[in-house]
């Protein structure tokens, strides 16, 4: 019988190490100075400004990590991003997606340093630890801190919503608001591939300033409307399809029932409720990500959680839909469809 070996428990509780590299190279800017060409260690050390012994050590370990590629050996190996850090870490690409890395290396990081406080007190233990401001009124009051949470959603949300705009069935439908849009990349990734499709983001005034202008910048001012208001206090704007990104896993169960009756209410009959998250599988087993996110959604809210698809069907059920269905997304991620 094979004996039982630590390796698993040493990679997962050091598991931090590569994730704190990873941040830091992000940080420093390090996959934006390699796509300006290959560089030696000590050439890199120079671009990024880091102390010589940094090197190679630093680099050398994200090739390990699988986050470089390095030509030759020794002082002369000139490193190289790899073509997806190439693509997806780069600020000057379209691509981008550190926006979410940026944020949990600025804010995540330190705040699940007290994630054994969270568990004890079931507190959230962001910017809201010590006051009764609610996370998105605290966050919101820095303009920084506003643009670096939508960047890190449109970072974590962008290969999910690609693919929900080709894989979900848009025939039947014409019109489409998605509640807490941020800065709207989930109507500009469905008008851009479903063209008959007339689509809004609502959410915050202060976040659909921004949105109005990332809206623009993808091309698609006039077309994708940017609406402003508050989704507990205002009615939903009506139409055939409803999406959510990341909304209900924000919130405790009352206030998802409350934001899933709404949606009933503004959308016809044969009209579609869609909900894209890390949805944890319904056994509870597998989607490590699903179970970690609803992990940091204590972090950030307290009691908010994320949810299987299982329990999304039994609250959509309940609240009146009459069919519900799960379509695989990007990585752990998936869409559930509710149909009125
Ligand atoms: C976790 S983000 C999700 C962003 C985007 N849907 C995505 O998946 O990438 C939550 C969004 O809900 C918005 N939000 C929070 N409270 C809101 C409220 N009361 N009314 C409207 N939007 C709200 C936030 O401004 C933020 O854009």
């Amino acid at each position: 019988m094979a004996q039982p070996d630590p390796g698993h428990i040493m990679q997962v509780g050091l598991g931090f190490f590569a994730s704190k590299t990873l941040l830091s190279a992000v940080e420093l800017k390090l996959f934006a100075a390699l796509n300006r060409g290959p560089m030696t260690a000590a050439e890199l050390a120079g671009a990024l400004e880091l102390a010589p012994r940094a090197v190679p050590d630093f680099p050398d370990a994200l090739v390990a990590l699988g986050l470089l590629e390095r030509d030759g050996e020794g002082p002369a190996a000139r490193y190289a991003n790899t073509p997806e850090t190439a693509l997806f870490l780069d600020p000057a690409s379209p691509a981008y997606v550190g926006g979410i890395l940026e944020m949990a290396n600025d804010r995540l990081w330190g705040f699940w340093g007290d994630l054994t406080e969270a568990l004890k007190t079931g507190r959230p233990q962001n910017e809201t630890k010590h006051s009764n401001e609610g996370m998105f009124e605290k966050l919101y009051a820095d303009p920084d801190r506003l643009e670096q949470f939508l960047r890190a959603m449109e970072g974590v949300s962008a290969g999910n919503f690609r693919l929900f705009a080709q894989a979900f069935d848009f025939s039947r439908y014409a019109s489409l608001v998605d509640i807490g849009g941020a800065s709207g990349q989930l109507a500009c990734c469905v008008a851009e591939a479903q063209p008959h499709m007339a689509c809004r983001s609502f959410d915050l005034p202060k976040v659909t300033e921004i949105a109005r202008r990332r809206i623009a910048e993808r091309g698609q001012d006039g077309k994708v409307e940017a609406l402003a208001g508050d989704f507990f206090a205002d009615p939903f704007p009506r139409a055939d399809v409803i999406t959510m990104g990341m909304i209900l896993h924000d919130w405790n169960l009352e206030k998802k029932r409350a934001l899933i009756a709404k949606a009933y209410e503004a959308l016809p009959e044969g009209g579609a409720f869609v909900v894209i998250e890390a949805l944890i599988d319904d056994a509870r087993r597998s989607n490590a990500s699903g179970l970690l996110m609803s992990l940091n959604m204590l972090i950030e809210f307290g009691e908010a959680f994320d949810y299987s698809g299982a329990d999304f069907a039994g609250w959509c059920r309940e609240a009146g839909f009459r069919r519900t269905e799960v379509i695989p997304l990007a990585g752990p991620s998936s869409a559930a469809v509710a149909y009125k």
